[in-house]
């Protein structure tokens, strides 16, 4: 077969069931509950509510400062449309609630969509996903189910953590009830995740291959087909569910991480390492997402479902398999340092009292999300390095910029912290008396159409430095107002040798 063609090969065929191929009689939901209203829970359960209004969806949370916030006019998360969705329905079929039993208790399929974060103590520490709330979860609903249930895994979960659930259910419920689990990972990506859900590439549903499973499936796949059309509702077995958004999230990483490590060529032989990902893009078996070069990935899955994954090979005996994986954070955490290290060497090897500004902390451009956002571990090495530090984001609370930079009882306090970091209210302001300017996050209002660099040049300490962690800014226009710029994947300039002394 041409591999060019993209034509559906027999297996996957057989593999990918679009919804017909398995119709069978199952139950029509009616009620939803979500357990965690959280960057996941909360926009895919809008949109289903949204998309569905025959369906009563309740979101339930623990933390009653979360679903305030939800029941308010600021929404907790910052996602575009997201508030549209919410202001549709909420109050109609969409509800959000502490009362995580009454949830249960009314509804049909309930989605587990709490966090799964990478365990800091014990067996696994720093690598295994922390269950511990997943597990909670479970309970809550074998605790309090009066009827039977479908149980959705949301949350990104380890291979076969389907079966422990189960497990779990029929040990602790009353008699006679029945639960079915389903594997429905979520794809969205933040500062997207609207559009990404009115218009998933998939919905990925994993079951058991029991005519319960398969019921099960299809009254959850009757949920999506409110929108998404059936061909591009995918079943398959629970495990391979469960494995495909880990496998997902470790490949699309490893392409950031692979296009970082072709950054460092490019830097040291002239090579720009945007037209090489433009020219790889082109092919069409690679396709030109996710080749952007960048101080390195941030946000709450990828290094989380890498380590998961290392730790998941080890486990089963495949140390060679988890080396593999293990590399693609390693690189990661690499390109971080190597980018402090430009800073430091272009700033004459000492930081030592010099002001840094930081444009951008969240982890990617429009979303307030910081989790593993590299900026974090720029502004900690920065501090380590005596700068001071200024930072400005458009959409991260001052609040969780402070929180990131401190760690409670492990090291200084926010006393201590204040004295060599700033917040900023504009870009201006930050960049103000700075030596240099660090662009961490691609927010479209650090482009050079839509800020005025010649007001932050004049501002500055000179010579002026500029460094682009995200290959947004125009080089030569800033270069021609006087900047020194330096950018990822881009050779570094040699200013500092005068011409005559080459
Ligand atoms: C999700 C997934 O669930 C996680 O597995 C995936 O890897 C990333 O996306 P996310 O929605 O980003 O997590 O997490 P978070 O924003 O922290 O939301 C989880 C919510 O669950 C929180 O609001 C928390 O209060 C709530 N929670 C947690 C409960 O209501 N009950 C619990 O027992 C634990
Ligand atoms: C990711 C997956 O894309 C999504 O399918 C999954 O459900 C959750 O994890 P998210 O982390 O929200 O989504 O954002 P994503 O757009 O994937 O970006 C992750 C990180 O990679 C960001 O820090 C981003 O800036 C960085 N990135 C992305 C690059 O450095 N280069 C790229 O080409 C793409």
């Amino acid at each position: 077969m041409d591999h060019r063609s993209g034509a559906v090969t027999p297996a996957a065929q057989r593999l990918s069931r679009p919804l017909d191929a398995i119709d069978v009689p199952h139950k029509k939901v009616e009620k939803i509950c979500c357990l965690g209203a959280g960057y996941v829970g909360g926009p895919t359960c809008a949109v289903i509510a949204f998309k569905n209004p025959h369906i009563q969806v309740t979101i339930v949370d623990l933390n009653a400062a979360r679903i305030a916030a939800w029941n308010s006019d600021v929404l907790p998360i910052y996602e575009p449309g997201l508030e549209d969705v919410v202001k549709a329905c909420r109050g109609k079929n969409l509800f959000f609630s502490t009362d995580v039993d009454q949830g249960i208790i009314d509804a049909d399929l309930i989605f587990v969509s709490v966090n799964t974060p990478t365990k800091t103590k014990g067996m696994g520490a720093g690598y295994a996903a922390d269950l511990g709330y997943v597990e909670s979860a479970t309970r809550h609903i074998a605790r309090v189910a009066q009827g039977d249930k479908i149980v959705v895994e949301k949350s990104t979960v380890p291979c076969r953590t389907a079966q422990s659930m189960r497990f779990i259910l029929e040990a602790n419920s009353r008699p006679g009830i029945r639960f079915d689990i389903l594997s429905n990972p979520e794809f969205l990506a933040e500062g997207t995740a609207i559009a990404d859900l009115m218009n998933p590439d998939r919905v990925l549903i994993g079951s058991l291959n029991t005519d319960a499973g398969r019921s099960a499936a299809a009254s959850l796949a009757d949920v999506y087909a409110g929108w998404v059309r059936r061909e591009q509702i995918i079943t398959m077995n629970l495990w391979s569910s469960e494995l495909s958004k880990l496998a997902a999230n470790a490949m699309l990483a490893q392409r950031i991480s692979s296009i970082n490590a072709l950054s460092a060529i490019c830097e040291a032989t002239g090579a720009d390492v945007d037209e090489v990902g433009y020219a790889c893009g082109l092919d069409s078996r690679i396709g030109p997402k996710f080749l952007k070069a960048s101080v390195g990935f941030g946000g709450s899955c990828f290094q989380k479902d890498i380590l998961n994954l290392v730790y998941l090979s080890e486990s089963l005996h495949l140390p060679e398999v988890a080396a593999y994986w293990r590399q693609v954070v390693e690189m990661n955490e690499y390109q971080k340092k190597r980018f402090l290290n430009r800073i430091i060497s272009c700033l004459f090897n000492t930081l030592t009292g010099k002001k840094v500004a930081i444009l951008g902390f969240a982890f990617k451009k429009d979303t307030g999300d910081t989790r593993e956002s590299p900026a974090i571990t720029l502004c900690k090495y920065l501090r380590a390095e005596r700068a001071n530090v200024a930072i400005y984001d458009p959409k991260v609370a001052e609040s969780q910029i402070w929180l990131d930079l401190t760690e409670p009882g492990v090291t200084d306090d926010l006393a201590d912290l204040q004295k060599q970091v700033s917040i900023a209210e504009d870009a201006y302001s930050a960049c103000a008396g700075a030596d240099a300017v660090v662009v961490c996050t691609e927010w479209d209002e650090f482009k050079c159409a839509n800020l005025d660099y010649k007001r932050v040049y004049e501002s500055m300490n000179k010579p002026a430095f500029i460094f682009d962690g995200r290959l947004i800014l125009d080089q030569k226009q800033l270069e021609q107002i006087g900047f020194h710029v330096e950018t990822i994947g881009r050779p570094r300039s040699n200013f500092t040798t005068p011409k005559d002394w080459e």
